[in-house]
């Protein structure tokens, strides 16, 4: 071997060796500056809007298979009797002891006072029995018993889940008189009746 494949060689050996770590240590920012993406494309998913691409998400795979809706009423003398005053409410919003609590005080019924005769009392307090939000498997269900532990709320607008649902609306719009109160669900939800309570189908009324 003369000197210059010698000193070649030798080149060749410490560019390598000098070549290795620096790559390391290329890699190894690379890698970091990665993670810094990755931690920064997180903290922008923590924001508001994130959230709501988030919910949105959530959202159209409920609306794909409709998981996120209820039953509708399907009991004509629940309809007749308890949706002739308000919008008859779907059994699945209230947990059975919060019907049966309202069934057995219809005489102080929020101010109101009425009777039911015996046949419509024992249909109805059957159909809400048997339908309603702690015998129901829906999402919807599972998400208004969830923190309710034992309390038996006379309205549904007292549930934490509906509460926390709705603190954004400021009582003006509630007072409105094309709402009048949150109890008004079919105000805002425009297919409250159909059990659908999705968020594509809310129009607030001016
Ligand atoms: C005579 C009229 C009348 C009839 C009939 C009536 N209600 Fe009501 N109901 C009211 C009034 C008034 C309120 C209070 C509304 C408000 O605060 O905005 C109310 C409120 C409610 C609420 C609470 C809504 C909420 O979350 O704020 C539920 C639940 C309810 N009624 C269930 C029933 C059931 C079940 C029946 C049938 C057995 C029934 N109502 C029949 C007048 C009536
Ligand atoms: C003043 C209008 C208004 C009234 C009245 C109202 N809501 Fe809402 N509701 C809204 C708005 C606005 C949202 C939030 C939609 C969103 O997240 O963008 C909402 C959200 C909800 C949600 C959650 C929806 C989701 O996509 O997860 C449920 C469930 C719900 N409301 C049920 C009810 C029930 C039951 C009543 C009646 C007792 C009621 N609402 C009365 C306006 C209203």
């Amino acid at each position: 071997m003369d000197h210059k494949t010698i000193f070649l060689m030798i080149c060749l050996v410490l560019s390598t060796l000098f070549f290795i770590p620096s790559f390391l240590a290329y890699a190894a920012d690379d890698h970091k500056e990665n993670k810094w993406n990755v931690l920064l494309a997180d903290g922008g998913k923590n924001d508001d809007n994130g959230k709501h691409q988030k919910k949105k998400r959530e959202h159209h795979q409920n609306s794909d298979n409709d998981s996120s809706a209820i039953t509708p009423v399907n009991n004509s003398v629940y309809q007749a009797q308890c949706g002739a005053c308000h919008f008859a409410y779907q059994p699945e919003l209230l947990p059975e002891s919060s019907w049966i609590k309202l069934l057995t005080s219809l005489e102080d019924h929020f101010g109101e006072t009425f009777e039911l005769d015996a046949d419509s009392q024992n249909i109805i307090t059957d159909y809400l029995r048997s339908n309603s939000a702690d015998h129901s498997t829906k999402k919807r269900a599972r998400k208004i018993m969830k923190g309710l532990g034992n309390q038996a709320p006379l309205r549904i607008t007292q549930i934490p889940y509906i509460i926390k649902e709705h603190h954004e609306i400021s009582p003006d719009v509630l007072n409105r008189e094309s709402i009048g109160s949150l109890s008004n669900c079919i105000a805002c939800h425009t297919t409250a009746e159909d059990g659908i309570y999705d968020d594509d189908n809310v129009k607030v009324p001016k």
